[in-house]
């Protein structure tokens, strides 16, 4: 099956979707190495972009490998929003825009933009409408929304026929109200609702962590795609997983290749130092569960050089192949908060 969005046509089925603080460029190359069709930034500040380009640009940088570059802008201003539009399209080539209409943070609702919008359609649509100008319609502008503010008001499939006819090319529904915040049972029928209201594509998104759910979600909304969020943490094969319809899990050597690959990627793009810090939370991901892991993790979070950092994984791999670790309770603890 393609997806299409705009001119884009993608293979396969299964996004990366926007997570603060971890979609940066490497992480997004590891997931499209891994059978991913396309990934999305994490959300940009359009706020901060108009003011200070520079620093908020970074986070719209290109993957290696990333033929179409999908950037997450947040807002609620649809004159800031349709200049930061103009802006990521001018100087990171963005290839598609997506708008931020689910985040629940308190922060961003205050200032009337993410889920808020859920509740403000008439801005939404004047947000959307108002980006469509700015790239005088060269780049699709996408929308990711929830299934509502909270059961008495689920208004996806209301507010997706509208952005639809505002030009939006193709919408994502994280199947859980603003109220279930990210717990609780994902609402594929919403999804269902929202792709019989409108004729562009709908990928579906939440609770996905196998390709028997990206199956289950698919069948049930008959979505053209399913997105992927925590499900790819420390597990970037989710992807081929689902491309292939297979669960399965890698072997300990293509683990760390992976590990390796991803820590030498974010050398190469942030340096040593940010690298080792920044890589923390995604050692604790890849590694959890393995045994012995827990202690591996606890030293990893001191370690600052690349050095010491492939000193210790090396290490455990050799241990792991030797069988030399000890198993304990602890290796399957809590992974670092999100
Ligand atoms: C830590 C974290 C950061 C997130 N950041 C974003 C974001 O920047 N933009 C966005 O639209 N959604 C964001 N989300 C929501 C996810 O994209 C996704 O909709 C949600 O996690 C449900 O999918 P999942 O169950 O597969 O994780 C974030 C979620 C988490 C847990």
């Amino acid at each position: 099956m393609t997806l299409t969005i705009g001119p884009h046509a993608f293979e396969g089925t299964a996004v990366l979707a926007p997570l603060a603080s971890v979609t940066s460029a490497p992480f997004r190359q590891i997931c499209l190495e891994h059978g991913c069709s396309f990934a999305v930034t994490e959300m940009v500040a359009s706020e901060a972009l108009v003011r200070d380009a520079r620093k908020s640009l970074r986070r719209t940088e290109r993957a290696a490998s990333e033929r179409v570059l999908v950037v997450q802008l947040f807002g609620a201003d649809p004159r800031v929003m349709a200049q930061a539009a103009a802006l990521v399209v001018e100087r990171s080539g963005a290839s598609i825009l997506d708008v931020n209409m689910g985040c629940p943070v308190r922060k961003i609702l205050g200032g009337g933009a993410g889920v808020a919008l859920m509740r403000d359609p008439e801005r939404a649509e004047a947000i959307v409408r108002e980006m469509i100008r700015a790239v005088d319609g060269r780049v699709p502008v996408t929308v990711k929304m929830r299934a509502g503010w909270d059961d008495e008001s689920i208004t996806a499939p209301e507010l997706a026929r509208r952005l639809e006819g505002a030009g939006v090319a193709a919408v994502c529904v994280h199947a859980r109200t603003k109220e279930q915040v990210h717990s609780g049972r994902s609402r594929s029928e919403v999804i269902r609702l929202v792709r019989e209201a409108v004729r562009i594509p709908v990928i579906g998104n939440g609770g996905i962590r196998s390709a028997g759910d990206a199956r289950e979600m698919m069948e049930a909304s008959g979505c053209d795609a399913v997105m992927v969020g925590r499900g790819a943490l420390g597990n970037p094969w989710i992807f081929s997983s689902i491309r292939d319809g297979l669960d399965g899990h890698p072997s300990v050597e293509e683990r760390f290749a992976v590990i390796r690959r991803h820590f030498e990627l974010y050398v190469a793009h942030s340096g040593e130092a940010t690298a080792a810090r920044e890589m923390r939370k995604h050692l604790c991901w890849y590694l959890r569960g393995l045994p012995g892991s827990a202690m591996v993790r606890a030293r990893l979070q001191g370690l600052s050089t690349s050095e010491a950092v492939l000193g210790a994984l090396d290490g455990f791999e050799a241990s792991l192949r030797a069988g030399t670790v000890v198993a304990s309770a602890a290796d399957f603890g809590a992974a670092p908060e999100l």
